[in-house]
């Protein structure tokens, strides 16, 4: 009787700290990702204004062209294609640590992809053609090992197709 009397206060104990973990998790998280997505919205003029709702009067889940995962409210795609943005890309987009998507094709993004975009590990898209998007592909790229899909027809890159790109095993389209 006591000793499963004491399981079960392990037990319960087990659940608390989880839950204590998991929202810290959370917190820590989501803020990241409002911060990151700030940052990636201050670097981009946006004459049709799709990105005037990007403010703290609704959860960032809801901002257009976001989407997150159901359960931990991360940001998982960032879909703004044909959108007349115009601008560089943050290097904040590398603390979006969940993505999976980006896709950012037909606008004016110009300026090199950062060397931040190696931080997501995640990420199976990267879809940007049709902006001017100048320099090298990152090396820092080879870190996304999900990598399944990279667009960039239509943009000014120099340089050479870097020879890590033939050993991202999942990469299908390039
Ligand atoms: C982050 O998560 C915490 C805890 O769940 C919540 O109180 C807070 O409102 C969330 N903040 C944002 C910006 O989503
Ligand atoms: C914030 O977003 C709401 C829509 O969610 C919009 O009506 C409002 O004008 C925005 N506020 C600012 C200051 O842009
Ligand atoms: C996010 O990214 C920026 C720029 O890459 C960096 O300075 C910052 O420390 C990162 N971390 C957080 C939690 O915002
Ligand atoms: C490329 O993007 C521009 C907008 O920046 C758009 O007007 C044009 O139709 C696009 N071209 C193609 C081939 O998609
Ligand atoms: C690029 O990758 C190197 C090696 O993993 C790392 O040390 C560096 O911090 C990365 N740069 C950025 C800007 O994330």
């Amino acid at each position: 009787m006591e000793a499963s009397g004491l399981l079960f206060l392990v037990y319960i104990e087990v659940i608390i700290l989880l839950s204590c973990f998991n929202l810290h998790g959370l917190a820590t998280g989501n803020e990241t990702d409002q911060q990151s997505l700030l940052q990636f919205k201050a670097k981009i003029t946006d004459q049709l204004k799709v990105m005037e709702s990007w403010n703290s009067s609704i959860h960032f889940c809801q901002w257009p062209g976001v989407t997150c995962s159901h359960k931990h409210h991360r940001v998982t795609k960032l879909e703004l294609e044909s959108l007349k943005l115009s601008g560089s890309l943050s290097p904040y987009i590398g603390n979006l640590s969940f993505l999976k998507e980006l896709k950012l094709a037909d606008n004016s993004f110009y300026n090199q992809i950062p060397q931040e975009i190696g931080r997501l590990r995640r990420l199976e898209t990267i879809q940007l053609t049709n902006n001017s998007i100048s320099g090298e592909i990152p090396s820092n790229l080879s870190a996304c090992s999900k990598l399944t899909i990279f667009r960039m027809r239509g943009n000014l890159l120099t340089g050479e197709i870097p020879a890590f790109l033939g050993h991202l095993s999942n990469l299908k389209v390039f």
